[in-house]
Order: structure tokens, then sequence, then C-alpha cells
């Protein structure tokens, strides 16, 4: 479809995006704006202008999942949210909700005080399909708090970046964005000192093969560097006393993961791909490789050893 507007509302009407979807992942970018405000005023904090009361504030990873929270709820149109902020899903009662929506509010919140990129990822199911695979979703997303505030979103055609402008609209930045087959970036989660010997040895194999280190602990911006500049992989392994690993499958990798094949990459935990993996409850982990075809292949290789 031949897109006549760069604004985000009117691209997602230009690819016949169904209506209340299309409203979702715009009150969703609405709720970033407030968050990229948020972050402002927490930097601003760190600057030294804090008032006396600051202390007594939310942390801001609660805060953000608190607009989220509001404004997606509000929606008739949405029967579930879960955040990974909250133990349990909170049913919205409404009585046309047709979409789950799952949201990290805030991922890589510690790295708030040191001034590092962080951002908010959201996945969107039909109602039924929450607890379930992440195959079925209808969107994903995350928005990217950096020196831009960018929003990067697929609903199954494709994936575009969107940059917040300084008079507050998402314009289109990159559309169609595509991973290449094979990158020259790797970014490896988690202490080395707990890596199985497989994933040890592969990383070393990425060392010795030239592949240069970009690793900041900021999942969204570790990822979207990925993508968005050649290629390569991110891990976060299998841990020696974690064989789950550490990241969220509902709330960071069934997202990442859509995003990832969308633009031709792939995302498995080493075994089978990550959209694929059943959901048994909302908080459950999983260890992932993500990004370039030729890479996550390779890992697969390495890990097949471990078994
Ligand atoms: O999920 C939180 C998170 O901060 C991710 O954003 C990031 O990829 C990961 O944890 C970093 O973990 P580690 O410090 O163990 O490498």
């Amino acid at each position: 479809m031949d897109h006549k507007s760069l604004f985000l509302r009117k691209f997602l009407y230009d690819e016949g995006v169904d209506p209340d979807l299309r409203r979702l992942i715009h009150t969703v970018a609405v709720g970033g704006k407030y968050i990229s405000s948020l972050l402002n005023a927490a930097n601003r904090k760190m600057a030294g202008t804090r008032n006396a009361s600051a202390e007594d504030q939310l942390e801001v990873d609660k805060q953000a999942d608190i607009i989220l929270q509001d404004m997606i709820t509000a929606l008739d149109y949405v029967a579930e949210y879960a955040s990974e902020e909250q133990e349990t899903v909170i049913k919205t009662g409404n009585q046309h909700g047709k979409f789950s929506v799952s949201v990290d509010p805030l991922d890589g919140s510690s790295l708030i005080d040191v001034n590092l990129a962080v951002g908010t990822i959201v996945g969107i199911h039909p109602v039924e399909e929450l607890i379930d695979s992440g195959r079925h979703m209808l969107a994903a997303l995350y928005i990217l708090y950096g020196p831009l505030t960018t929003l990067v979103f697929t609903t199954g055609n494709g994936v575009h970046e969107f940059v917040l402008s300084p008079e507050g609209e998402f314009v289109l930045s990159q559309k169609d964005i595509k991973v290449k087959p094979k990158g020259k970036i790797y970014s490896p989660g988690g202490l080395r000192s707990e890596w199985t010997d497989a994933h040890r040895q592969y990383i070393d194999d990425l060392v010795e093969t030239d592949y240069k280190l970009r690793y900041s602990g900021g999942l969204v911006p570790d990822f979207n560097q990925i993508i968005m500049k050649g290629g390569g992989l991110f891990s976060y392994p299998a841990l020696k006393e974690n064989p789950e690993g550490k990241l969220r499958l509902l709330f960071e990798l069934y997202p990442l993961a859509f995003l990832c094949e969308q633009a031709g990459g792939m995302a498995t935990n080493g075994i089978e791909n990550i959209l694929d993996l059943k959901l048994e409850k909302i908080h459950q982990r999983a260890p992932i490789y993500i990004g370039s075809k030729q890479e996550v292949e390779k890992a697969k290789e390495y890990i097949k050893t471990e078994s």
C-alpha cells in the first residue's frame, strides 16, 4: 500500500489496520510521550533540582505502569492488561474487549540514573490467547527513550520506525526495516561465569570471528541496535543456576521476537522459536538468541551440543 502520510495515526490507517487496533497503538504512543516526560523529570532530578518530597515519589517504572494501565484499560475494546510490574492479569470487564495487552512499562530502569537509554515493550494479543504462545500476536512495539524517542512497531506487515518530533507527533523515519542475514555485532547478556560451556564457546567463536561487542545492559536499545545497524546477535542465555535465563517471555521476548521475524530475523531459546514457546504463567522466563538468521542458527548448533 502506498503511504501518503508520515504520521503514525494516518500511517496505520493507510496500512488498513483494524480501527480498534489502530486506536490502541496510538494510545500506547501517547503513553510513551508521558513516560518520556517522566524520564526527563527523573533526569533533572539527577541534575540537582530534586524537590524535598522527591524521595516519596514512586519509582519511575511504577509510574510508567500506572500511566499505561490507566490509558489502556480505559479503552472498551481492551479486555486484559498484563504488566511486568504486577503479579496478576487485570481484567477490565469491558464488554467489547477483544484485545489482551502485555506491557513492560520501563525495561532497563536501573539504567536511568546513569542516563542510558531505556524502553517500553508492548505486545497485543487476541483476547483468549494471552496465556498461549506468541504466534497469534496482532501487534508488537517498543518505544525507545534515548537521545530521541522512537517507536518501532509491527502489525504483521513489516517493521516501521517513528520518531517523536519536537511538536509531539510520531513521524515515520524508517519503513520496512530489514535485519541483514548476517551481522557484525554481538550483545551478550548475563555474567560470563554463569554461562554454560556451550554458550561461552559460542560467544568466544563470535569474538574470534571479529564481531564487535555492543552491550548497554538495556534490552530495548541493545536489540534496537541489532536490527537498525546491520544485524548481529543479542543473547541472554540459560544460566548454570537459572536454566530459564532472566528475560520474560510474555513481556519482553514475544514482542521482540515478533518484530524480529517481521524484519526477516529470527529468535530462539536455543531449541525452539521464541514465538512457539508455550506460556504457562505470565512471569515465565526463557533464554533468548535473537537477531540475524545466520547467528541465531549457529547458536542452535552450539546449544544442541549441550543436550
Ligand atoms: O530485563 C531487565 C534488563 O535490564 C534488560 O533490559 C537487559 O537486557 C538485562 O536485564 C540485562 O541483564 P544483565 O545485567 O544480567 O546482563
